[in-house]
């Protein structure tokens, strides 16, 4: 029969420590929304099944992630596998694993669940759970070892002797299971516990009880599994996250001033050796070449294609921008849905009045343009290669090639006029 790997994500929680109107789960990370973060997560870990657990104001849940996933729904909050109990329908007859992750934690890697998927079907564990060591453990379900280092269960920090709490393995709430292992486990668990909730964790003993193999996968950056519980841990998962991103780049060649003031979203892709500059934020679904410049305080948005040796300076807001090599956008410019060809300058203050209220419409500039400073361009709009435009000007008419297009009033002096 197909082996199959499924990922349940558990978004039903209530939040309440986030004090906000809305459910925690789509509070946004990054632009993002946590719960989306994780979906999307899980999907690049080569994930296409994906169940999420709604249940608190699963409507919003369900707007932010539209049909890409199934839903189980969650009516009471009765503990963690009571959630995972409201997803049998849609495991029933299924072989293979199921990945159990959290909406709410949201900047666990790809790799990370790649390994950790990989761990438990190598060594054929019914359960594999995602554990780290923490100095201060408090709060977390402690990982129970038998003298010889196997797993035989989980234990709360509510439900833990003395002797348990000093315990500094814990639990992430993250596992990887056998899918008909875990339903038969899931029927026998029971809220026999200080909170009266069917605890999840308990699968791990009831499957180590029947004999069935159970184990461990130790993360190796502790900062992966935090989870966001009020808006402090949402800014430092934000600023964990930007750090994160911002080596990447470095990595890869990227120069970054000041990685404190750098803001790059997902999935954005920088060549070698461009600069970039403090107070810069690169939005995801961005591609920018190699060696150009950034910033000081420019703001890349979505769609942008920068060609190699582009300098976006400060104040510069561009979006579904596609620059050509060489250009150049010094400062003080809105371009917005345009084409700048290669090695044109765009003079300071130029403006791409893209919106009439009802339409975007395309500002096309040709390459070797000089646009002159304090332009507006009423698109739709193109301006020929080679063309000159005067500072100052509103351009609505189209630029043929080669020629210079100015369209403001004449200056009239009036001699002596302010003696009078
Ligand atoms: C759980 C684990 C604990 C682990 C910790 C890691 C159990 C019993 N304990 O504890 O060992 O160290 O996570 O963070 O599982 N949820 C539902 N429905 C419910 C209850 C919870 O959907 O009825 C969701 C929550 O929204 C959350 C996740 O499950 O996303 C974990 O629930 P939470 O209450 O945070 O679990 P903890 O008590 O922290
Ligand atoms: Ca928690």
């Amino acid at each position: 029969m197909k082996q199959e790997v499924i990922a349940i994500v558990l978004a039903a929680g209530k939040g309440t420590r986030m004090k906000s109107e809305k459910s925690k789960l789509v509070h946004k990370i990054y632009g993002k929304e946590l719960v989306k973060r994780v979906v999307e997560t899980a999907r690049k870990s080569g994930i296409e099944d994906i169940i999420t657990v709604v249940g608190y104001k699963k409507e919003q849940v369900q707007i932010v992630l539209g049909d890409t996933v199934k839903y189980a729904y969650q009516e009471e909050m009765l503990g963690t596998g009571h959630a995972v109990m409201q997803a049998e329908e849609l495991l029933k007859g299924k072989q293979g694993k199921v990945v159990v992750l959290n909406g709410d934690v949201p900047i666990l890697r790809t790799e990370t669940i790649k390994k950790f998927v990989q761990k438990s079907i190598k060594h054929k564990e019914s359960a594999t759970v995602l554990t780290a060591i923490y100095n201060n453990p408090t709060g977390y379900g402690r990982i129970v070892r038998d003298i010889g280092g196997n797993i035989t269960g989980i234990i709360e920090e509510k439900d833990a002797t003395d002797e348990q709490k000093k315990i500094q393995e814990i639990n992430a709430g993250i596992y990887c299971f056998d899918i008909q292992e875990l339903l038969k486990a899931l029927k026998k668990i029971e809220p026999n516990n200080v909170q009266k909730e069917y605890y999840l964790t308990d699968v791990v003993r009831i499957m180590n009880e029947e004999g069935l193999k159970t184990g461990a996968f130790i993360v190796e950056d502790n900062t992966e599994i935090l989870g966001v519980n009020d808006k402090m841990q949402l800014e430092l998962l934000t600023k964990i996250l930007k750090l994160r991103i911002n080596q990447y780049h470095m990595q890869n060649g990227v120069t970054i001033e000041d990685i404190d003031n750098t803001y790059i979203y997902d999935d954005v892709e920088i060549g070698t050796d461009t600069v970039i500059h403090p107070n810069t934020t690169i939005k995801s679904d961005v591609i920018i070449g190699k060696d150009c410049e950034l910033g000081p305080n420019a703001y890349i948005r979505e769609g942008c294609r920068l060609a190699d040796k582009v300098k976006v300076g400060s104040f510069v807001e561009l979006k579904k921008a596609i620059v050509g090599e060489g250009a150049k956008i010094p400062h003080l410019s809105y371009m917005g849905d345009c084409e700048i060809g290669a090695k044109t300058n765009i003079g300071c203050g130029t403006i791409t009045c893209n919106y009439d209220g009802f339409n975007k419409s395309k500002t096309i500039i040709g390459d070797n343009c000089f646009v002159g400073s304090n332009v507006n361009l009423v698109a739709p709009v193109t301006l020929g290669k080679n063309s000159f435009i005067a500072a100052g000007s509103t351009i609505t008419n189209n630029v043929p090639d080669d020629s210079l297009a100015i369209a403001r009033e004449r200056q009239i002096n009036k001699d002596g006029w302010n003696k009078k």
